[in-house]
């Protein structure tokens, strides 16, 4: 059943493509339209939305991370993030013009659930992107959009997470369609870009052979740093929790502009960090400092793993080790920038003789508070 795969979570990273494309299949039509039938929230109540506010836990929380970029680029309607568990306990301010999303691959997350309750009991409108048909979120909540990526067994979410930012995406897509925007020719492209993106998340799992080589050089490191900007720092947070999770290793993820502010001093020689450069294209500003901060580190003697687009050659000189990525809009690249750190994980946890599909005291669904 692990289909020649000595993991699950192996099996599952390398159906990648395939959870995509299912996720989208049937989702965009052939001039670019979105319908999204199973969103049952009528397009009235979407137009008058004033505030979208995204509730998961871990992994489902940083795709929530990603999706605040994506929402409030094109849609211009403010968004928040917030981890389920400290929801409810903060009093948040809910109207029946506020989109709760709560964001659940097994859909019987506990917090994630009391905080979807909570939000419906204030009024808000809740949509739950979910992977598991009628488990309890999407019962509970107003209307589903399910991710396809098939059933994920493995304790660490992979394939479950590009899933998720698939559907985030589509929620955004979709509130900027029913909504106007100033970025409708930004959004066709995007539109047209996830066509292709399940072939350049298939490019990027053909080249990890060196980053498995370069996980198992590291098994006997006791910390890694993941540093990103924009949508790379939720990217960064999601390769430090693949890590600790798998590897039972200290592992942080920062926002590479937060460096200077304290963790540049937890710098020491050959301390490995990687870093999740973004796009030279597009917002090239931050291409261009984190460069510097890539250079600043290295400087102070940390072993820079670099995963940058195809073709930025800025990075190259600083580069201990490089790991590309295809080109994709900015507001994609998680979709190929999350791959390598799954593997990274999935590799150092089996050269440290770790159990990959049931890390120690983890629970695949966590079904109490
Ligand atoms: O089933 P859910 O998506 O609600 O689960 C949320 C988290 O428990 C889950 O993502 C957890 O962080 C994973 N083990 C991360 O790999």
């Amino acid at each position: 059943e692990k289909g020649g795969y000595d993991y699950f979570m192996l099996k599952e990273i390398a159906e990648q493509p395939k959870a995509v494309a299912d996720t989208l299949l049937g989702r965009i039509d052939g001039s670019g339209t979105l319908s999204l039938d199973e969103v049952r929230i009528p397009d009235g109540v979407l137009r008058e939305v004033d505030k979208v506010v995204i509730v998961a836990c871990g992994t489902a929380f940083h795709a929530g991370l990603i999706a605040k970029y994506a929402i409030e680029h094109w849609t211009r309607i403010p968004c928040e993030v917030e981890l389920a568990s400290e929801f409810r306990y903060r009093d948040p301010i809910l109207d029946q013009q506020t989109l709760v999303v709560a964001i659940s691959q097994s859909g019987e997350t506990m917090d994630t659930l009391m905080a979807l309750r909570h939000a419906r009991e204030q009024g808000a409108h809740v949509l739950a992107i979910c992977n598991t048909n009628g488990s309890t979120i999407p019962r509970e909540s107003d209307a589903v959009l399910y991710t396809h990526a098939g059933p994920e067994i493995a304790v660490a979410s992979t394939k479950a997470f590009l899933t998720q930012l698939i559907a985030c995406y589509l929620v955004a897509l979709y509130l900027a369609q029913v909504r106007g925007t100033k970025w409708a020719d930004e959004i066709r492209a995007v539109v047209r870009d996830l066509a292709s993106i399940s072939g350049a998340v298939e490019r990027v799992l053909e080249t990890m052979g060196p980053v498995r080589e370069l996980a198992r050089s590291l098994a006997g490191k006791n910390t890694v740093l993941f540093l990103g900007r924009h949508v790379g720092y939720p990217v960064a947070l999601e390769g430090a929790l693949k890590l600790k999770e798998l590897a039972y290793m200290h592992a942080e993820g920062f926002a590479a502009g937060e460096l200077k502010h304290g963790p540049i001093a937890l710098i020491e020689q050959d301390l490995p960090v990687v870093v999740v450069v973004p796009s030279p294209r597009g917002r090239s500003v931050l291409h261009d400092k984190i460069v510097s901060n890539i250079q600043e580190i290295r400087a102070r003697g940390a072993r820079t793993i670099v995963i940058a687009e195809e073709g930025d050659e800025a990075v190259v000189p600083y580069a201990d080790h490089l790991v590309r990525i295809p080109a994709t809009p900015v507001l994609l690249q998680p979709l190929v920038a999350t791959v390598p750190l799954q593997v990274f994980a999935c590799e150092l946890a089996t050269a440290r003789g770790n159990e990959v599909d049931q890390p120690r005291n983890l629970a695949k669904s966590v079904t109490v508070e």
